[in-house]
């Protein structure tokens, strides 16, 4: 991988994310970034984006197209690392994949379009991990934080009680510090793009099977044996809230987490048998008294569930709905107002359990508008970690994920993008 030009290239710049991307590198100190470029396939719109740039003459300008393999090809062939955001992935990441193990250059993405996340782990975690190549999808919002924070919980119980964990459950709740934010769009093209991929192309098995990420998919009938997504809002007495699904995506993070698991398990290190990870919202960040907590967790469940049911094909009325929710954005590079983005916090609480009840708990505070700010600044230093920090991370190669293959010693680095991580 040695004597590349670049050691990261950010590819999908010009898009909406792209964009929260270069700000947030924008920010850092020089003298830790190395050689950077970023890409895209419109000339006149990524010079734009360099022109109010303060680092414009150190940042270099890589024209490449998806749909031009051998533009892309030759990408990939100049860097060490690329930063994949330019989605939806299903119809343009096929070709980075390969070129990326071809060319020994490790890889990121934000891609929530699980059932093509499967397609790349069948079709390349064989050959990228014999080719010590790293390739991680979902690397931002969804699903670095959960995938991180279990890791370190797991890892703090095994320590501390020297016992197999059993079940991890994460719990999030959000912070929004202006009003303005709830009248404002909730997701990005990219993000609406990719969820209209999902249900175009998607398997129910991927909306419905939270081991759908695992080395190898479980047979259908033992699949009826595992616990599956709850998919309804209810009120959690314990707690005294309102709960919800996972928004916008209830089969991302699970996946990923049970695909950690496996991985981990296959070097010998693995959480527990049978390990089981689940989560949800904790909607009173979101609404003052019960009644519209009540109201919020409701309208938050019916994404997944009507998601699902259209892609089981059930009725028209699914279509409309499901259509009705995902409108909007038909440009790239449109999404929430980018001065809102800081004015939003994050908190994830996270617990993981030994069978016999013995616990740790693992505290995540995130800035800024999770979807966006958040997942911005956490995939460039995912990037940055891969290109800087090879020798202090996991020796694992292949379709990873966050935690196999960045691992704990990403926390740093996400320290400066503004998540941490507390243990109880
Ligand atoms: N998991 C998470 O936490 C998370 C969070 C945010 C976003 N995402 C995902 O990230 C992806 C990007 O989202 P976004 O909202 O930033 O998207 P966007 O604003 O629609 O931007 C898409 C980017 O892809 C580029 N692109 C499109 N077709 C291309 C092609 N043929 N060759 C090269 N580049 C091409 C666009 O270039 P032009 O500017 O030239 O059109 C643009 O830079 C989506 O898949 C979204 O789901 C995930």
């Amino acid at each position: 991988m040695n004597g590349k030009e670049f050691d990261m290239i950010i590819f999908g710049a010009t898009g909406y994310t792209g964009r929260q991307a270069l700000r947030y590198l924008m920010r850092l100190p020089e003298s830790e970034l190395g050689n950077l470029a970023v890409a895209g396939r419109d000339p006149v719109k990524i010079e734009a984006l360099l022109e109010n740039a303060t680092r414009d003459n150190k940042i270099k300008v890589v024209i490449a197209n998806s749909s031009d393999h051998e533009s892309l090809v030759d990408m990939i062939a100049r860097t060490r690392v690329l930063v994949n955001l330019a989605g939806p992935y299903s119809t343009y990441g096929d070709g980075c994949f390969t070129a990326c193990i071809d060319h020994e250059t490790d890889y990121v993405d934000l891609s929530g379009e699980s059932f093509w996340i499967r397609e790349m782990i069948d079709a390349h975690h064989a050959r990228a991990a014999a080719g010590k190549v790293k390739l991680i999808s979902l690397c931002g919002y969804e699903s670095v934080p959960f995938d991180i924070g279990t890791l370190m919980a797991v890892r703090a119980l095994q320590e501390r009680y020297d016992e197999p964990c059993r079940e991890a459950e994460a719990v999030i709740r959000f912070s929004l510090d202006d009003p303005a934010i709830k009248r404002d769009r909730a997701l990005s093209s990219g993000t609406l793009a990719s969820a209209r991929m999902t249900i175009a192309n998607g398997s129910p098995r991927s909306l419905k099977d939270p081991y759908f990420l695992d080395p190898i998919l479980h047979s259908e009938a033992s699949l009826e044996a595992t616990p599956g997504y709850r998919l309804d809002s209810y009120f959690d007495k314990n707690r005294g809230v309102w709960m919800a699904p996972m928004f916008p995506g209830h089969f991302l993070n699970p996946p990923v987490v049970h695909r950690s698991c496996a991985l981990w398990a296959e070097h010998g290190r693995g959480y527990g048998a049978n390990f089981n990870y689940r989560e949800s919202v904790d909607v009173s960040g979101l609404a003052k008294n019960a009644m519209a907590q009540r109201l919020v967790a409701w309208v938050l469940s019916l994404l997944p569930r009507h998601m699902l049911k259209q892609i089981e094909g059930k009725s028209a009325l699914n279509a409309l709905l499901t259509k009705i929710m995902l409108r909007g954005a038909s440009h790239t590079g449109e999404g929430p107002r980018e001065d809102l983005l800081d004015k939003f916090r994050y908190y994830i609480d996270i617990v993981a359990r030994s069978a016999s009840l013995k616990e740790v708990r693992v505290r995540v505070t995130g800035q800024g508008n999770p979807g966006y700010r958040s997942t911005a600044n956490m995939v460039v230093e995912a990037g940055l970690a891969l290109a800087h920090d090879a020798a202090r991370l996991p020796g694992l190669y292949g379709v990873v994920t966050p935690a196999t293959g960045l691992g704990l010693a990403v926390i740093e680095r996400l320290k400066r993008a503004g998540v941490t991580f507390e243990i109880g």
